[in-house]
Order: C-alpha cells, then structure tokens, then sequence
C-alpha cells in the first residue's frame, strides 16, 4: 500500500502567508476608505486618477491573491506531487502585482503610471505558470 504524500509544510505556510497579507490589503482598504472619508484631495483629485487606479489596483489584486494562497493551501493537501514550483510562482506574484500597482503610483506623468508598472506584466506570468503548475501536481 502506498502512502498518501504529505504537504502540510507547505500547506501551512501558504495559510500564514495568505492571512498575513489579507492583513495587509484589508488595512489598505481601510485607508483608501478613510482617504474617502477624510475627502483627501491628494488622492481624489482630478488630475491623480492614474494614482488612484494603481491604489485600487493593488489593494484588489492584493486581497484576490491572498484568497488564492488560501485555496492553495487547501488544494495543495490534495496534490500528487509537492507544488513548488506552483507555491514559489504564487508567492512571487502576490508580490510583483500589488506591489508593481503600487510602485506604479509614483513618478508617472501625463497619466502613465510609474516605471514600477513593469511589474506586472512579470507577475502575470508568474501567475500562469503557478496555475499550470499547480494543475499539474493534481494529476493523479
Ligand atoms: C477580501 C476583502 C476585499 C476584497 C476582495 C476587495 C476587493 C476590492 C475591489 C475588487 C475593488 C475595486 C472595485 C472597483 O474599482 O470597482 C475594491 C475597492 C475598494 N475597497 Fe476593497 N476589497 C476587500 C476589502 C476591503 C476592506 C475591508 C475595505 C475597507 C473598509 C475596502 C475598501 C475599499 C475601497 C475604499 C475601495 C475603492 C477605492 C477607490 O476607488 O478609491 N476593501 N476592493
């Protein structure tokens, strides 16, 4: 008989790392809520749309990707190989999305974003190659 394999290390710490940056997205929710609240011009101007996109951009691929680490650390108990490569892309995408939205708000112009932007097309394809990983590890 043969034993199931176990992942739960790995399972475990996409948990703490999906959580942990829930946190962190929520909590810019929470300012980009309060920038409303407080009628910050700096951030609702005419003029710092672009600004404002990137913030918004980052706070929902932010809290969206940590929702997937938390589906991972379900899906990855079920998988037939250890997902590195999946885990690895994952991690890297929840970092270079956000954060290339974020980086994205400072030192544009003319309604470009900031040269930070090129962040994201990186983890776009981190992002595809940790699903087609990730689908991967699910053969049987
Ligand atoms: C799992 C939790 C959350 C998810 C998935 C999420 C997702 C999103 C998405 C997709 C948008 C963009 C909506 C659009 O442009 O049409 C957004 C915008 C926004 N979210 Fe969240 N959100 C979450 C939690 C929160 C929390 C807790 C707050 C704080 C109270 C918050 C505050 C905001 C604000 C203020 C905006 C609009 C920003 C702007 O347009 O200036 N979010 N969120």
């Amino acid at each position: 008989m043969t034993s199931k394999p176990d992942f739960s290390a790995l399972s475990a710490r996409h948990l703490r790392f999906g959580w942990g940056s829930l946190l962190v997205f929520v909590v810019l929710g929470g300012v980009l809520e309060a920038m409303h609240g407080f009628k910050v011009d700096w951030y609702l101007s005419f003029g710092s749309e672009t600004q404002r996109l990137m913030w918004r951009l980052a706070h929902a691929h932010g809290t969206l990707l940590s929702l997937v680490h938390v589906a991972f650390a379900f899906t990855a108990t079920r998988c037939s190989t250890e997902p590195r490569v999946a885990s690895a892309c994952f991690i890297g995408a929840s970092v270079a999305l956000p954060g290339g939205f974020l980086l994205g708000a400072f030192g544009g112009g003319g309604g470009d974003p900031g040269v930070g932007i090129a962040l994201v097309p990186m983890g776009l394809l981190l992002m595809l190659v940790g699903v087609a990983a990730c689908l991967r590890s699910l053969r049987p």
